[in-house]
């Protein structure tokens, strides 16, 4: 048996002890960061693939933020890989393989396929792919007649305005201009289809300046898989959708099967970008790099929702994680993603301090609009359910997705849940929440003297708490509005 002397810290053990800065505003410091040894980010803020938090609305929101989000894996592979699609396509200056309809193909189909793919128009096209027309969801809003073929109500190929494939981002804009249009399909030589512009990607693109982007103008997506032999599968069609990046994670990741699976990943995908987690020492990120990640994710047990320090008695104090991960990962060039426990802005840079290139969060992004889930009122407040995807819920709702009613019979006392379910306030729009989380940041860099989370690093100075340090740093003595 050994025992370490040092005490394991956390996010309210310490504090970081002011400096003398350089930076006169907080707009003039650089918050960008790394989220893997090739995917950089504007904001080091990274929603978790929990079933609660990252599907593709998420995963949008988080991308034009400049952050990136990790799509959950506690879905079937060819819905997981659906959504990677849907963030693929949601911005692009044009849309490579836009989705088609045949000109006989129904109002009532044509409505809930715009509905369930989120768009909001379809080019029509026939067998050859050349296009006959298109159809917008103002054409089968009101439509009448459900079983009509949308050649009857789509705009016919005489009035279509189309450009060819290879036309700039200006002449298109020109050309939506001109003829007041919002979709311009794109043809080949052959005339027949080779791409989409849409006039709301082209107004996104001006909106989002800081959006992470692949070197297409698509936005970023990571999406995650598990370890299981069938997982290798789902591995390939979410790289086959486009994910950036894929995230093996497993609650124990400094495990056999978690090496045994990135080297697997590394020899049949290639240079796919790889993270693996969670680990919480410096032999976990050393044996993950080893078998050839491009990034560590970081966190035994600290998260909102986790009770796996109570059930297993296993884990470390996450700050002290964090900063013993950095160091190891340094060697390797490697970033680290601290996963879990955050609570606040002054959490996170904490965390960015102690060594980790970005954070992810789960709860704290749990109420907002863009997570999974309707809101729910619980004693006169909005709130959004959140929970641990080793919950019992979250096992069982697995369980009955994978094998069907044959689970109902199934001893669910034998399950020994690492996770619970909660509520959290609903918080609105994650563009606000993140806002809110990255000002906090700024102003985190400058006490600490930094004009960058890299100077932070370097010059970061913590102070350990008592519990009297911790009660006088929240508000004290005053009653709350
Ligand atoms: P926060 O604190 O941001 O933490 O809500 C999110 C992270 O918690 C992890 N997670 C779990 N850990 N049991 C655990 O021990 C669980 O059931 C569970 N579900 C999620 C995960 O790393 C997530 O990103």
């Amino acid at each position: 048996m050994r025992i370490r002397q040092e005490p394991g810290l956390t996010f309210d053990d310490v504090l970081l002890v002011p400096q003398r800065s350089p930076v006169a505003s907080r707009q003039d410091v650089d918050t960008s960061t790394r989220f893997s040894r090739h995917i950089t980010l504007h904001i080091p803020i990274v929603s978790s693939n929990m079933d609660t938090v990252t599907e593709a609305r998420m995963a949008i929101a988080m991308a034009r933020a400049g952050g990136i989000g990790v799509i959950h894996r506690f879905l079937p592979a060819a819905r997981q890989a659906a959504e990677v699609t849907r963030v693929k396509r949601a911005e692009s200056f044009i849309v490579e393989d836009p989705f088609t309809l045949p000109p006989e193909a129904t109002v009532a189909f044509a409505r809930a396929e715009l509905a369930n793919r989120g768009i909001g128009g379809v080019v029509i096209v026939d067998g050859e792919r050349r296009p006959v027309g298109i159809l917008t969801t103002r054409d089968v809003l009101f439509a009448p007649e459900a079983t009509q073929p949308v050649s009857l109500v789509m705009t016919p190929r005489e009035r279509l305005v189309t450009a060819p494939q290879g036309i700039s981002l200006e002449q298109a804009r020109a050309l939506l201009h001109q003829h007041r249009i919002e979709k311009l399909p794109l043809l080949d030589v052959q005339g027949r289809l080779a791409g989409l512009i849409t006039a709301q990607d082209i107004v996104k693109l001006a909106q989002h300046p800081h959006a992470s982007k692949d070197a297409k103008g698509r936005l970023r997506v990571a999406a995650a898989v598990g370890v299981r032999a069938d997982e290798m599968e789902r591995a390939q069609m979410l790289v086959a959708a486009g994910a950036d990046a894929l995230v093996v994670d497993i609650a124990h990741g400094h495990s056999d099967h978690t090496i045994e699976m990135v080297r697997r990943i590394r020899r049949e995908l290639g240079d796919i970008e790889l993270v693996a987690g969670n680990v919480a020492t410096a032999q976990g990120v050393r044996d993950l790099a080893e078998a050839g990640v491009d990034a560590v994710k970081v966190g035994v047990g600290p998260g909102s929702i986790c009770i796996t320090r109570i059930v297993a008695g296993s884990g470390v104090p996450q700050l002290t994680a964090i900063a013993e991960c950095a160091e190891a990962a340094r060697q390797f060039d490697l970033p680290i993603i601290a996963d879990g426990g955050i609570r606040t802005s002054g959490d996170i840079v904490k965390a960015l301090a102690a060594g980790a290139a970005s954070v992810m969060l789960g709860s704290l992004l749990a109420g907002t609009e863009e997570s999974p889930g309707a809101t729910v009122i619980r004693e006169g407040q909005k709130v959004k359910v959140t929970r641990g995807m080793a919950s019992l819920g979250a096992t069982m709702g697995r369980e009955l997705a994978e094998r069907g009613e044959d689970t109902f019979d199934q001893d669910w006392e034998k399950v020994v849940p690492e996770g619970v379910e909660a509520v959290v306030p609903y918080r609105g729009a994650v563009a606000e929440v993140l806002e809110q989380l990255v000002g906090g940041l700024r102003s985190g860099l400058s006490y600490c003297g930094a004009r960058n989370i890299a100077e932070m690093q370097a010059r970061a100075e913590f102070i350990q708490m008592t519990p009297a340090g911790m009660r006088e740093s929240g508000p004290h003595d005053v009653k709350p509005l």
